[in-house]
């Protein structure tokens, strides 16, 4: 049995040492950058596949590969206008490939995923992971070919809809132009919100106000963690400028106190909710942030450092904190070895759920989302 998996362009070689540590008896096998593809024991079951997503911090999707198609014609990934029919014929085409490795495995499937693997770290010449018009074309083309009614599941005509839980998915993974692999997966109770989406890929577009990227990361950030920060909650946003993440906040009717030296964007700046200190958080008044039920976090420096200043608001007494969700940024990539000694530290301020993950939209660093259950 093999499994193909999805990561960010990059983390290739630290995601390989993550999977010899979780999964001993996992082989690699064929590898391209963003996607793994892993011989591992006939006996894995549908949950523990689907698991495998939860247990990594890399993963973004995963899958029981069922075969490849090449094709040899690569008309597909071209824009010139009379290409279309032809585009459509060979789409069309590898539609039926796909229905028949599907029938020959005799799988009955719920929904089908398309996604191609990404070609560039995100956030790189503009590249941000998303579905592609070719693929949407692939999905629409797909479910008009369905061997009904047999596959009578198939419910959804928008390729992002998300996947509910214990349906059977139908994965196409686009490697190269005209490359495929073709899988399966089960949508398990209690999986990532990752495991619900295409190549486990939220759709999030950043909005034209968007002040920042980070507006990207703390969208997804928040949909992940599931915290449910929402009007009225004090949130404290720690090197907030010049204020993503404080957008994201702030649009969930938020109140936000933001700390930074620097030059917070006039948008987030006069917003009626938004307040800043503009100050580093180890200068700033402690009275200043009391009240807070939720902390995000995102400043440049290591990630001992990160924790050193989260460690005052996060065990202070007179604060009714709920959540943190910041990220950690991977300097190196080597860090990812004291992730245990970072977690263990977040337990021991109290906070029982600690999540680690590198999300769709974080550069080189990783997302953490730390709360208080009880
Ligand atoms: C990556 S930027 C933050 C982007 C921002 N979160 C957004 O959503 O637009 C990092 C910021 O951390 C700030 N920073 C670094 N150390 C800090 C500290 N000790 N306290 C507060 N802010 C700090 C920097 O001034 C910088 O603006």
């Amino acid at each position: 049995m093999f499994l193909f998996t999805s990561c960010q362009v990059g983390a290739e070689t630290i995601f390989k040492t993550e999977i010899r540590r979780l999964f001993p008896d996992f082989r690699l096998s064929f590898s391209r950058p963003g996607f793994l593809t892993f011989k591992v024991p006939d006996h894995l079951t549908p949950d523990a596949i689907a698991n495998f997503v939860n247990r990594s911090v890399f993963a973004r999707t995963v899958a029981r590969s069922l075969g490849k198609i090449n094709l040899e014609n690569k008309e597909i990934g071209k824009n010139e206008p009379e290409t279309e029919i032809k585009k459509t014929e060979t789409l069309t085409q590898l539609a039926k490939k796909i229905w028949t490795i599907a029938e020959t495995n005799r799988i009955f499937v719920n929904r089908i995923h398309v996604f191609r693997r990404d070609l560039l770290p995100p956030g790189e010449k503009g590249f941000e992971p998303s579905l592609t018009p070719e693929l949407q074309m692939l999905h629409r083309i797909l479910i008009e070919h369905s061997p009904k009614p047999k596959f009578l599941g198939i419910h959804h005509n928008n390729p992002n809809y998300p996947a509910q839980p214990n349906e059977t998915i139908l994965t196409v993974s686009e490697i190269d132009l005209g490359y495929y692999f073709i899988g399966v997966h089960l949508i398990s109770e209690g999986l990532p919100i990752h495991s619900y989406y295409p190549g486990g890929i939220l759709p999030i577009v950043l909005p034209d106000d968007a002040v920042s990227r980070a507006w990207l990361k703390f969208e997804e950030g928040i949909r992940w963690s599931d915290f449910p920060i929402s009007q009225g909650d004090c949130c404290l946003d720690i090197g907030a400028a010049p204020g993503g993440g404080s957008q994201v906040l702030l649009s969930r009717g938020a109140k936000v106190l933001g700390v930074d030296p620097a030059e917070m964007n006039p948008i987030i700046l006069n917003h009626p909710n938004f307040t800043h200190i503009r100050n580093k958080i180890n200068q700033t008044k402690r009275s200043l942030y009391r009240n807070v039920d939720w902390i995000i976090a995102d400043i440049n420096v290591a990630p001992n450092y990160t924790l050193d200043v989260l460690e005052e608001p996060a065990t202070r007494k007179d604060i009714p904190l709920r959540g943190m969700l910041f990220t950690l940024k991977l300097f190196q990539w080597s860090l990812v070895e004291h992730l245990p000694t970072y977690i263990e530290r977040l337990r021991s301020w109290g906070f029982d759920e600690v999540r680690v993950k590198q999300l769709v939209f974080n550069r080189q660093e990783l997302m953490v989302a730390a709360r208080r259950c009880r």
